[in-house]
C-alpha cells in the first residue's frame, strides 16, 4: 500500500489555485492505487515545532556525532514525529504558491524542521548524502506573474531552493507542475494556464 503525503502551503482552501491542481494529482493517485493512503499536512492549520535554542542545540549535537540528551529530547519529539511522517510517504505532493518570489514561510519552516542530520542527510567521506532516496515528489506551484523566461526567471526564488533542498536529501528529480501567470495577464489566461496544469496532473502515472 502506497502512502502519499500532501503538504499544503496555501491558506486559501477552496480558492487556492495550487490546491485545485493538487486535487487532480491526488485523484490520479487514488484512481491508480485505490488502497493508497493520503496523509494531508495543512501547514497553515497545524503548528510546527519552533526551531528554538534547544531544538537547534539538538541539531548541533547530531552534527557533532553526539546523541540527543534529556535537555534536547523534549523539543525534538515533535521534530522526530514530522521526520517519521515524511519518511513514511512513498509520494510527497507539495502545494506551494509563490509568496514574495519564494515559498510561504510555513513551507520553509517545515523544511527547517525535517532536514536533520542522520535522518534525512548525512556527511560521508564523499560529501553529503541524502537519506530520502526513492521518494517521488511532485511540486505544484502557482505564481501571479510568469517566471518561465527572460529577466523574471532570475527572480524565481521558489523552484531553485526547493530543488536544492530536495536534492540535498536525495530527491534529485522532483516533478514540477506550474500554473502561471495567475494574475499578470488577466483572468482568461489564468483560466487557460490553470486548465493546462490540471491536464498535466491528469497525465501523471504512479
Ligand atoms: C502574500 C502573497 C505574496 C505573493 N507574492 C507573489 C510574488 O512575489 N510573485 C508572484 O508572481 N505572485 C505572488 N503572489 C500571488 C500568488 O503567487 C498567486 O496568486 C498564486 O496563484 C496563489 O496560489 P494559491 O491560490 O494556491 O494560494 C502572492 C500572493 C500572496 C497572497
Amino acid at each position: 500500500m502506497k502512502t502519499l503525503l500532501h503538504l499544503v502551503a496555501s491558506p486559501r482552501g477552496e480558492l487556492s489555485n495550487t490546491l485545485k491542481i493538487a486535487r487532480e494529482v491526488i485523484a490520479r493517485f487514488q484512481s491508480q492505487h485505490p488502497d493508497g493512503k493520503v496523509d494531508t499536512l495543512d501547514l497553515f492549520a497545524e503548528s510546527l515545532p519552533p526551531m528554538s535554542l534547544t531544538a537547534t542545540d539538538g541539531k548541533y549535537r547530531l552534527l557533532s556525532g553526539k546523541e540527543l540528551d534529556a535537555e534536547t529530547m523534549p523539543a525534538w519529539q515533535p521534530i522526530l514525529a514530522h521526520i517519521e511522517r515524511f519518511k513514511a510517504a512513498d509520494i510527497v505532493v507539495i502545494s506551494s504558491p509563490m509568496w514574495n518570489f519564494g515559498m510561504p514561510y510555513v513551507l520553509k519552516h517545515y523544511f527547517d524542521v525535517i532536514l536533520q542530520p542522520r535522518h534525512l542527510f548525512r556527511y560521508t567521506e564523499n560529501g553529503p548524502e541524502g537519506l530520502a532516496k526513492g521518494k517521488r515528489v511532485i511540486v505544484v506551484t502557482s505564481h501571479g506573474g510568469d517566471y518561465s523566461e527572460g529577466p523574471a526567471k532570475a527572480m524565481d526564488l521558489l523552484e531553485p531552493p526547493l530543488r536544492t533542498m530536495l536534492g540535498f536529501i536525495g530527491i534529485p528529480e522532483p516533478t514540477f507542475i506550474k500554473a502561471q501567470p495567475m494574475l499578470g495577464a488577466g483572468p482568461e489566461v489564468a483560466q487557460q494556464k490553470l486548465a493546462q496544469a490540471i491536464e498535466a496532473a491528469k497525465r501523471l502515472t504512479f
